[in-house]
């Protein structure tokens, strides 16, 4: 449970390797978590990722987690719920890809929209279920500004992060019913390595900036939030750009 400041006292995050994830961990370690999830791929670097989270009794738990393997997903949420309340949960896992390469290949565009897309989406549901079951907590979602819009450049990524973006807010209603808090979180573009060697699109942030961002969220109980904020004003620009407008952007 929250304490009593209203602070999370344990974190799950999904994606333990996730600069993004760890970043918004690292916001909230300001306050006093006990526990300390990360569910991912890399056993190895996130077994060190969490020994630098150690202080006093925190507890720290690594859990093997590969989204593809959609009937593994109960195996590491009843580890992650098992061990205690989860008060805040991190949905960190996406996949980039290669648009060039993946367009002209339907097994690779089907992967980067089934782990950006069904593969989150049916994650994302079980931790709800938990989370309702719990009877409380908050769950972020990161999608993207991609989502908003797909364009040339990017549009198997886009609908990919587009599923996801409709079905969590969804979730946002459903959780308003049922004592669960969701945020929906849609960066712009993020230096991290998902992004690297690319060049920096406009209002481009690094994670930190993402993670105060999406802690501020959790305080304010705000449901979706763009960050950086000027991102909320690019997303309604481009649902209203014409098509032949929408073309000509750089990318
Ligand atoms: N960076 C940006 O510009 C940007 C902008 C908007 C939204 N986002 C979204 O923000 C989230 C975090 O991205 P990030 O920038 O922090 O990138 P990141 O550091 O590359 O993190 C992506 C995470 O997804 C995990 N992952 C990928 N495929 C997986 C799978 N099959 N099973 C389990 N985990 C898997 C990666 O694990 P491994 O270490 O095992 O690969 C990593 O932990 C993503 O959802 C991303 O789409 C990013």
């Amino acid at each position: 449970m929250m304490d009593a400041l209203g602070h999370p006292q344990s974190v799950f995050l999904a994606g333990g390797t996730s600069e993004i994830g760890l970043a918004i961990v690292r916001e909230l370690m300001s306050t006093r978590i006990e526990r300390l999830v990360l569910a991912g791929r890399n056993h190895t670097e996130m077994t060190l990722t969490a020994a630098s989270f150690a202080h006093n009794n925190r507890k720290l738990d690594v859990l093997d987690l590969d989204i593809s393997h959609t009937e593994l997903h109960e195996i590491c949420l009843d580890q992650a719920f098992g061990g205690g309340d989860i008060d805040v949960a991190i949905m960190a896992i996406g996949v980039l890809g290669n648009q060039a390469e993946d367009e002209l290949d339907v097994k690779k565009a089907m992967k980067v929209i089934r782990v950006n897309s069904s593969d989150s989406i049916e994650l994302t549901m079980r931790i709800f279920e938990r989370m309702a079951k719990q009877g409380h907590g908050t769950l972020v979602v990161l999608s993207s500004i991609a989502a908003v819009r797909p364009r040339r450049a990017n549009f198997i990524y886009g609908a990919g992060k587009a599923g996801l973006d409709a079905f969590t807010q969804g979730l946002i209603e459903l959780g308003n019913e049922v004592g669960v808090k969701v945020i929906l979180v849609r960066p712009g573009f993020v230096r991290t390595k998902m992004t690297a060697g690319m060049e920096d699109a406009p209002f481009s942030v690094y994670p930190h900036e993402v993670a105060a961002a999406t802690v501020d969220a959790i305080r304010k109980n705000k449901s979706i939030i763009y960050s950086p904020a000027q991102v909320g004003a690019v997303a309604v620009a481009l649902r209203n750009l014409p098509r032949p407008l929408l073309r000509k952007l750089p990318r």
